[in-house]
C-alpha cells in the first residue's frame, strides 16, 4: 500500500477544520463526484477542492506511486519533469523524497491554492490552461494523471505533451472502457510520433481490443475522514486504473508477459491471464514463486 505521508494527511485536517470544509464534507464530495460522475468537469470551487484533495488524492496518490516504482524498478529515471493538470499535487508528493526538478501546469485557482497549501509556496506551477501553455524548454518527462479524461480535444493535447517530452510520457487513467480508450489514443499516436511503449508492456498494437480493456489495481487504506467523506464502512479501498510509459528510445527490455487480470488461486496451482507479445494466453503454474506474483507484474 502507498499512503500519503503523515504531515499530508495532518495538514488536509487542518484546512478541512481551517475553512470550515469539514462541517460540509460530504456534501463538497458529493457535488464533486456529481462533477466527474456526469463529466461535466466544472472547475472546482476552493471547499471542493479540499473534498478532492481528502477523498480523491489518496488514490491518485497511491496509482502514481505505484507506477513511479515501476519505472524505478526497470532501472530508468528522469531528473526533470512536467505535471499536467497537477491538481494538488499528487505527484509532486510522490516525489518529494527524490532529486527531481518539478514544474506543473494547473488551470484550477482552487486547485494551486490546496498544492501550495500542501507543497509550499515554491514551486513553479503555471495557472494556465495548458492547451495554451506556452514553453520553450522540454523536459525529460511529461507526466499527465487523471488528465486526458477531462479533455475534449485529446489528440491535440497529447500531441503538445508529446511534443514536450525528451524521454518519457507518462499517462494514467481512471481504470474504465473510457479511460483504457485513452489510453489507446495516445499508443496510436505515439507509434505515429517514434515513441515506443515500455510499461506495462512493449507491444505497439493491444491485443485487449472489444469486449475487455486493461486495467490494473491497487488497495490503499482510509483513513476515518476519508471513509466518513465518502460514508463508507470499509477502512481501505481498491483503485481501478489504467497507464502506459511511453520511451523515445526503443528499449531492450521487453515487458511482454503482463499479468492482465487478478490471478486465480486454487489449491495447488494459480491461474495468469498472460498479455504476450501474441496475444492473451491463460498460463497454470504450480511453483512457490508463482504464488507472490500479482496483477500487473511480469510472468
Ligand atoms: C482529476 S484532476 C487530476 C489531478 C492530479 N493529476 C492527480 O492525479 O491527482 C485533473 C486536473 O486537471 C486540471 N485541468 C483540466 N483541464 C486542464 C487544462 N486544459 N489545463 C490545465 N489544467 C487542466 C483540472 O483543473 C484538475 O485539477
Amino acid at each position: 500500500m502507498f499512503d500519503l505521508p503523515e504531515e499530508i494527511l495532518v495538514c488536509l485536517d487542518e484546512l478541512s477544520e481551517t475553512y470550515g470544509v469539514g462541517k460540509n464534507v460530504s456534501k463538497n464530495y458529493s457535488e464533486l463526484s456529481e462533477n466527474y460522475r456526469n463529466k461535466s468537469f466544472k472547475e472546482l470551487n476552493f471547499p471542493q477542492a479540499i473534498a478532492y484533495a481528502q477523498g480523491r488524492m489518496p488514490a491518485t496518490y497511491s496509482v502514481i506511486k505505484y507506477v513511479l516504482e515501476r519505472f524505478k524498478n526497470i532501472g530508468k529515471n528522469f531528473s526533470n519533469i512536467l505535471d499536467v493538470g497537477a491538481g494538488v499535487g499528487a505527484l509532486k508528493i510522490a516525489l518529494r523524497d527524490c532529486e527531481v526538478n518539478y514544474e506543473a501546469v494547473e488551470k484550477s485557482e482552487a486547485m494551486r491554492k490546496v498544492f501550495r497549501k500542501l507543497n509550499g509556496e515554491d514551486v513553479k506551477i503555471c495557472s494556465d490552461d495548458f492547451r495554451k501553455f506556452c514553453c520553450k524548454n522540454r523536459y525529460e518527462a511529461v507526466f499527465a494523471s487523471y488528465f486526458v479524461n477531462e479533455i475534449k480535444d485529446k489528440k491535440s493535447v497529447l500531441k503538445k505533451i508529446f511534443a514536450l517530452a525528451e524521454k518519457y510520457v507518462f499517462i494514467l487513467e481512471p481504470g474504465t472502457p473510457n479511460g483504457y480508450k485513452n489510453i489507446l489514443e495516445a499508443k496510436n499516436l505515439a507509434t505515429e510520433l517514434g515513441w515506443y511503449p515500455l510499461l506495462p508492456c512493449a507491444t505497439q498494437s493491444c491485443k485487449l481490443l472489444e469486449k475487455d480493456w486493461c486495467h490494473f489495481s491497487i488497495r490503499l487504506a482510509r483513513t476515518r475522514r476519508h471513509a466518513s467523506l465518502k460514508n463508507a464502512t470499509l477502512r481501505y479501498e481498491d483503485e481501478k486504473f489504467c497507464y502506459v510509459i511511453f520511451s523515445k528510445k526503443e528499449t531492450k527490455f521487453e515487458n511482454n508477459n503482463t499479468i492482465i487480470k487478478k490471478p486465480i488461486k486454487k489449491s495447488g496451482h494459480i491461474i495468469f491471464d498472460v498479455c504476450t507479445g501474441n496475444g492473451i494466453q491463460r498460463v497454470v503454474r504450480t511453483d512457490k514463486a508463482s504464488k507472490k506474483l500479482q496483477w500487473g507484474d511480469q510472468l
